[in-house]
C-alpha cells in the first residue's frame, strides 16, 4: 500500500435480506444494496459520491463506520484491516471517522445545551479532563464557525438557524479530531443560500485540519469545485471515478453524462443537451443482467445485455465501467 492510500476499499458488498416474495415462498431475498464498490480515499482528499436516490450511497458510508457488516468485501485504513471490528475497537474508529448526517433538526437532542451536545463525544471517549475538553469544545465550534463560542454554550438547538445547527453537527464531528468525515447529503436539508457556506466550510477544514471528506450528493450540480475527485454510482456500485475536471469535462460513462446533462448552467455557449433517461432505477433485488445500466442506457448495444463491463482506465485518476471503453 502506497502510503497516500490513506483508506482503500476493496469489493465491499451489502445484501440485505428482505424475506420471501410472497406468504407462500420461503426463497430468501437479498436486496444488492452495495454491490462490489472499489475506491482509495487519499489524506485530506475530497471525493463527492453522487448518484440517484437507492443507489446505496449512505449503506456504502455506514458501511465505512462500521455501523453495517459487510456481506463481502474489505475496508482497509492506513494499512489495517477495519473491516470487522469489535464494539471496543469500532469504538476507537470513531475518533478517525465520523459522520454528519443530512437532518441538522433530527441529529440534535433538543433537551440539550450546544455545549452538552458538542461535549459528549469527549465524555464517551473518556476525555474528562475539564481545561482540556473546554479547549477543544472552543476550537471545535471555533472552527465550525460558531464564533465566538461562549455565545452559543448555553443555547438549544431551537434557538439556532438551520445553518448554525448544522455547524453544531460539525463541530460535534470536530471535537474528537477525526481524520475523516464522512457527510450524508449535508446541505440538501438547507436553504439554498446556505448550503454554499457548509459546503465552503468542510473545503476549509481539509486544509485547516487535514480532514479527508466523502461528500455524499444526489445532485452533482452542488458539488461545484469543492471536490478533488467525482466518484459516480448506479445501483450498488461506482460506474466512473475521476478529478472533478475529469468528470465535469470529459464524462466518459453514459450515466454520468446524462447526471451532467440536466444541471442547470447560466452560459447557454456551454449547455449539453438535455438526456432523459428512460424508466425508473432498477429494483437493486433484481439487478439487470450483462451491464446494469443497460435498461435506461439511451446508447446500449446488444453485448450490454450479456457483459458485466470491467472498469476501464482513461487515465491514472479516471477510470469507467462502459463496453464502449473496451479497446
Ligand atoms: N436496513 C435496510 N434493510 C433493507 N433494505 C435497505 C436497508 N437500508 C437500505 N436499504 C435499501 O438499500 C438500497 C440503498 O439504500 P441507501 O439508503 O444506501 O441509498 P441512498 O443512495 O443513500 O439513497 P438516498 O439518496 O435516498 O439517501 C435501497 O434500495 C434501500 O431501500
Ligand atoms: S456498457 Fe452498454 S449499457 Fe452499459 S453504459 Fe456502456 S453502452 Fe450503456
Ligand atoms: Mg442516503
Amino acid at each position: 500500500m502506497s502510503a497516500d492510500n490513506f483508506l482503500e476499499v476493496r469489493g465491499l458488498k451489502k445484501d440485505f435480506d428482505v424475506g420471501s416474495p410472497t406468504l407462500f415462498s420461503r426463497a430468501p431475498r437479498n436486496l444488492h444494496a452495495v454491490d462490489g464498490v472499489d475506491f482509495t480515499l487519499h489524506r485530506s482528499e475530497v471525493i463527492a459520491l453522487v448518484g440517484e436516490s437507492g443507489c446505496g450511497k449512505s449503506t456504502l458510508a455506514l458501511l465505512l463506520m462500521g455501523l453495517e457488516d459487510p456481506t463481502d468485501g474489505k475496508v482497509i485504513l492506513e494499512g489495517r484491516d477495519i473491516t470487522h471490528l469489535n464494539d471496543h475497537e469500532r469504538k476507537d474508529l470513531r475518533r478517525k471517522i465520523q459522520m454528519v448526517f443530512q437532518d441538522p433538526y433530527e441529529s440534535l437532542n433538543p433537551t440539550q445545551t450546544i455545549e452538552e451536545i458538542v461535549t459528549e463525544p469527549l465524555a464517551v471517549h473518556g476525555i474528562t479532563n475539564s481545561a482540556e475538553r473546554d479547549d477543544r469544545v472552543k476550537k471545535a465550534m471555533e472552527d465550525a464557525g460558531l464564533k465566538p463560542a461562549e455565545i452559543y454554550l448555553k443555547r438549544y438547538p431551537h434557538e439556532l438557524s438551520g445553518g448554525q445547527r448544522q455547524r453544531v453537527v460539525i463541530a460535534a464531528a470536530l471535537v474528537l479530531e477525526p481524520e475523516i468525515i464522512l457527510a450524508d447529503e449535508p446541505v440538501s436539508m438547507l436553504d439554498v443560500s446556505i448550503r454554499a457556506e457548509i459546503i465552503n466550510l468542510l473545503a476549509e477544514l481539509r486544509i485547516t485540519r487535514q480532514i479527508a471528506v466523502i461528500f455524499i450528493t444526489h445532485d452533482l450540480g452542488s458539488v461545484g469545485f469543492f471536490a478533488d475527485r467525482v466518484a459516480v454510482m448506479y445501483l450498488g456500485r461506482i460506474v466512473e471515478i475521476g478529478t472533478m475536471l475529469e468528470v465535469l469535462e470529459k464524462p466518459q460513462h453514459p450515466y454520468t453524462k446524462a447526471l451532467l446533462s440536466v444541471i442547470p448552467v447560466p452560459n447557454p455557449r456551454l449547455r449539453r443537451e438535455r438526456i432523459i433517461l428512460q424508466g425508473e432505477t432498477p429494483n437493486p433485488i433484481d439487478i439487470p443482467s450483462g451491464c446494469r445500466f443497460h435498461p435506461r442506457c439511451p446508447v446500449a448495444f446488444a453485448a450490454c445485455k450479456v457483459s458485466d463491463p470491467p472498469m476501464v482506465t482513461i487515465s491514472r485518476t479516471h477510470q469507467a465501467a462502459c463496453l464502449l471503453l473496451v479497446k
